[in-house]
């Protein structure tokens, strides 16, 4: 009888909770207003010859290095980041090896890590979820081939300090340090220009968040020549879509747009902290386009209240070090007027008292 390998059988399911998302989507960290009107004008363009020819990456590959001040061969457009994570499992993880995630963070790599085989090493966040630098080094190993962070870190906004994640990648020079700068324009710190000092670092970063396309899944990673060479060979050729490769350019060229929606999210994000504080509600300041808060028992009590009221917030409590959390990502101002309308009457209902004073 055919049966799966043994590291897929023994994988736990991901099933994101992605149906029926309608009202405010305040729970992916997605953009919420969507991508630059440019991209809807290309897409209404698009012509059957487009569609019916195989995509050719490349002339928008060496774009994308350009605009990120690397070159054509140290980049490689991925389906999202979340191919990027899978190529780099695929190019050096063999069966056995070891790959350090801190936690609690983005599921992806765990999952994609113990899918190659790899044994996943679990280190706790520090205290406030900070990087647990000393900690990670001191779990390094002769069998340790990746070590991923994301960056600033899902689902708690903390960033880790450049000379703490250049310390890592010089502890572990046989592992894939692994950078997913996912939410970067939403904090403006990166590790992009460690890439040709460190040989095994690699840095991810996605058109899905600041750039609203994550449907259309696009994303880039950046690493060594050498290793990205390698990591080209296990990747398709055909890996990201002639839709995603027409419409990226329009998103880039339309830069304006881009830097108005994350300024006013960053506008946004100090207000919901402001509120938080107001609430006494404890939380951990963001460099991310969301913010997880601490609400206790209450925590899934709110989830539910939110999700009556048409507003999607996403539980967190069964993430690690997280329990009773709960993960806004934060929209407009119009959008977050609605949640800060709504979040008075939602904390009574659930037992949620005002702090007074
Ligand atoms: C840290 C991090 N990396 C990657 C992703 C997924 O990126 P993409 O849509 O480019 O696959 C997410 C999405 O939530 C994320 O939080």
């Amino acid at each position: 009888m055919l049966s799966a390998r043994t590291a897929v059988r023994s994988l736990k399911e991901y099933h994101p909770p992605l149906s029926g998302r309608t009202g405010l989507r305040l729970d992916f960290n997605e953009n919420t207003q969507g991508a630059s009107p440019r991209v809807l004008s290309r897409l209404r363009e698009l012509t059957l010859e487009e569609l019916a020819r195989y995509p050719e990456r490349e002339p928008v590959e060496r774009r994308v290095a350009g605009y990120l001040g690397a070159r054509p061969g140290e980049t490689l457009l991925t389906n999202g980041v979340d191919e990027a994570i899978h190529l780099l499992c695929q190019t050096f993880l063999e069966a056995g090896d070891e790959a350090i995630v801190v936690v609690p963070t983005f599921a992806m790599y765990e999952l994609l890590a113990a899918s190659a085989g790899a044994r996943v090493i679990a280190v706790p966040a520090a205290r406030n979820f900070e990087f647990p630098t000393e900690e990670v080094v001191a779990r390094i190993t002769d069998r340790t081939r990746l070590i991923a962070v994301a960056n600033p870190n899902n689902p708690t906004g903390t960033l880790a300090a450049r000379e703490d994640l250049v310390r890592v990648a010089r502890a572990a020079p046989q592992a894939a340090v692994f950078v997913d700068e996912a939410y970067f324009e939403f904090c403006g710190e990166s590790m992009l220009s460690e890439v040709r000092e460190l040989p095994n670092l690699f840095v991810a970063r996605t058109f899905s968040k600041a750039y609203g396309l994550a449907g259309l899944r696009i994303g880039v990673l950046v690493g060594c020549e050498r290793q990205m060479q390698m990591v080209r060979k296990v990747a398709s050729p055909y890996n990201v879509n002639a839709v995603a490769l027409a419409c990226l350019p329009a998103a880039m060229d339309d830069q304006p747009y881009v830097n108005g929606y994350v300024a006013e999210v960053l506008r946004e994000r100090l207000r919901l902290q402001r509120a938080l504080d107001a609430w006494a509600i404890r939380y951990w300041p963001s460099r991310a386009n969301f913010v997880l808060a601490h609400f206790g028992e209450r925590g899934p009590l709110l989830v539910k209240a939110l999700g009556r009221r048409g507003i999607l917030v996403r539980d967190r409590s069964s993430d690690p070090g997280c329990a009773g959390c709960v993960r806004i990502t934060v929209g407009n101002e119009r959008q977050m007027d609605e949640l800060l309308m709504a979040l008075p009457e939602t904390l009574h209902e659930i037992g949620i008292r005002k702090k007074v004073g």
